[in-house]
C-alpha cells in the first residue's frame, strides 16, 4: 500500500462527519476489515449495556410486571423508530417475527383483499431473494387460481423495470421486489415503480431488507402500500433480530391480517373467544413478541436517528466509488467483474465483484487476510459498506489484498468445495 494513497486514506477518514461513531461499535479484533454489515451487522457497544440492564431490571426484577411496565409497547416503539428511517408515519411500523413471515402474512392479506377484485397475480423479479419467491409460490398453493410471474433481468444486475411495466395487467393483484436486490446491490426508483403498480390496479409490497439503514427510504412520498424489512443487517439489532412490517394507515383497516393471534386481538386480555382486531398497526402480529431480541435492535436505531439518513447516503456513495475507483484500476484486469451498477440511483451499499475463483479468492480474504466479506453464487464476492464503522482505510486495504490474492495466486490453496453458510 503506497504511502501517498494510504495518507489520502487517512485524511478522507479525518475529514469524515461520520468517523466517530466507529467507536460506538465493538471491534474485538481491531485489525478485522468487516465488509459484511449487509448480512450481520456490528454490535453496539451501547446494545451491551442496554441489554444487561433488560435482563437484570426488567426480567431479573420486574418479572411478569414488565409487560405492564415496559413491554406492550415495544414492538410499537421500535417500530415507530425504524418508521422514520423509512418515511413512514406513527402508528404504520411494528417489529414482529422475521422478514419471511411478515411477508407471507402481508402477501397473503394482498391477495385475499385483491381477490375480491378478481386479481389473482403476483409479479415479482428474478432477482428476489429467494424467500421471497418461496412465500409467494406458497400462496399459489392456499388462493385458487392465482400464480406467480417471476420477470427476468436481462443482465442478472439491474432491475427489468420495462417489463415489470409490461407485465402489469388487469390481473394483477401484487407487485412486491425487493427495492435493493440482494445480490447486485441495484436499487429500483420506489416512486416510479410504484405509481407503475398503481395505475395497473395491483397493490405494491417492499422487501427493504438491504435498504433500511443503508439508504433514504421514504414510503410515504412514494406512496407505497406494504414493506417488510430485516433488522440484523444495517440495522445493527444482532443476528436473527426479529424484522419490521409497515402497512399504509388507509389499508390498515381494510386489509385482514391471516395470522391472527392473541397479540393481533383488540382487548387481549379480555381473553373472549370471538375475535376483534386490534384498531392499530397491531392487528398485524400474531404471538407474544421475542422481548429481549426487539430490545436489542433499539439502541442502534437511536443512533440511526441522530446521524440521519441524508448522512449516512453521503458516506455510502463516498466508500462505494472509492471502491468501483479501485476496481477500475487494480482489479478489472486481473479478471474481476463488476456486477453491481455504476450509477448513483441505482446503487445500494453494497458492491458484488465476480470473478470464476470467486470462492476460493473470498476464502483466501477470510482466512488469511483479515477481510471479511461474504459470497453469493455463482461466483460473486459481495462487499457490504456500513458508513457507520467502515473507514476509507478499510475500503483501500481490502480491495489492495484482494489484489494481492489474486496476483500472488494465495487462492489457489483453498478448497474448491462450498461450506454450509457462505
Ligand atoms: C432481501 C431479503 N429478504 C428476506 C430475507 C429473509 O429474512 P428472514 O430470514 O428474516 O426471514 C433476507 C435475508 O437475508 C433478505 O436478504
Amino acid at each position: 500500500m503506497s504511502e501517498t494513497n494510504t495518507n489520502v486514506m487517512h485524511t478522507l477518514d479525518s475529514e469524515d462527519p461520520l468517523n466517530r461513531y466507529r467507536d460506538l461499535f465493538f471491534h474485538g479484533n481491531s485489525d478485522l476489515i468487516y465488509l459484511d454489515g449487509n448480512s450481520l451487522g456490528r454490535l453496539p457497544r451501547a446494545t451491551m449495556n442496554h441489554m444487561r440492564s433488560i435482563v437484570a431490571d426488567q426480567w431479573g426484577d420486574d418479572l411478569i410486571r414488565g409487560w405492564g411496565k415496559h413491554w406492550m409497547g415495544l414492538q410499537s416503539k421500535v417500530g415507530n423508530k425504524i418508521a422514520k428511517l423509512i418515511g413512514a408515519d406513527e402508528g404504520e411500523v411494528i417489529v414482529a417475527d422475521s422478514t419471511t413471515i411478515n411477508l407471507y402474512r402481508l402477501a397473503l392479506a394482498a391477495m385475499l383483499y385483491q381477490k375480491q377484485h378478481h386479481r389473482t397475480r403476483i409479479v415479482t423479479d428474478n432477482l428476489n431473494f429467494p424467500s421471497d419467491v418461496y412465500v409467494f409460490e406458497g400462496i399459489t398453493d392456499i388462493i385458487k387460481g392465482s400464480r406467480v410471474d417471476i420477470i427476468p433481468s436481462a443482465d442478472n444486475i439491474s432491475g427489468p423495470v420495462n417489463d415489470l411495466s409490461k407485465a402489469l395487467d388487469d390481473h394483477t393483484a401484487l407487485l412486491s421486489l425487493s427495492h435493493t436486490v440482494f445480490k447486485s446491490g441495484y436499487t429500483y426508483d420506489m416512486t416510479e415503480i410504484t405509481a407503475q403498480a398503481h395505475d395497473a390496479g395491483a397493490l405494491i409490497l417492499w422487501d427493504l431488507s438491504h435498504s433500511v439503514g443503508a439508504l433514504p427510504v421514504d414510503l410515504k412520498k412514494s406512496r407505497a402500500d406494504l414493506a417488510v424489512g430485516c433488522c440484523y443487517k444495517y440495522l445493527n439489532g444482532g443476528p436473527g433480530a426479529p424484522a419490521f412490517l409497515y402497512v399504509r394507515k388507509e389499508l390498515q383497516q381494510k386489509l385482514s391480517n391471516p395470522t391472527t393471534g392473541w397479540f393481533s386481538q383488540n382487548k387481549m386480555f379480555e381473553m373472549e373467544l370471538e375475535y376483534d382486531p386490534a384498531a392499530t398497526i397491531r392487528r398485524f402480529t400474531s404471538g407474544t413478541p421475542p422481548v429481549l431480541a426487539v430490545s436489542a435492535i433499539e439502541p442502534s436505531l437511536d443512533i440511526f436517528l441522530e446521524v440521519g439518513m441524508d448522512a449516512i447516503r453521503k458516506k455510502s456513495l463516498g466508500l462505494t466509488d472509492l471502491f468501483i475507483g479501485l476496481f477500475d484500476q487494480h482489479l478489472a484486469q486481473l479478471g474481476f467483474e463488476l456486477n453491481s451498477p455504476r450509477k448513483h440511483k441505482y446503487r445500494g451499499s453494497h458492491i458484488s465483484v465476480g470473478h470464476e475463483e470467486g470462492w476460493r479468492i473470498n476464502q483466501s480474504l477470510i482466512q488469511e487476510m483479515n477481510v471479511l466479506p461474504d459470497f453469493r453464487p455463482p461466483n460473486n464476492i459481495r462487499f457490504g459498506f456500513t458508513p457507520l464503522y467502515t473507514s476509507y482505510v478499510d475500503v483501500y486495504t481490502a480491495v489492495m489484498r484482494l489484489r494481492q490474492v489474486v496476483t500472488e495466486k494465495l487462492y489457489e490453496k483453498y478448497s474448491e468445495e462450498k461450506s454450509e453458510v457462505t
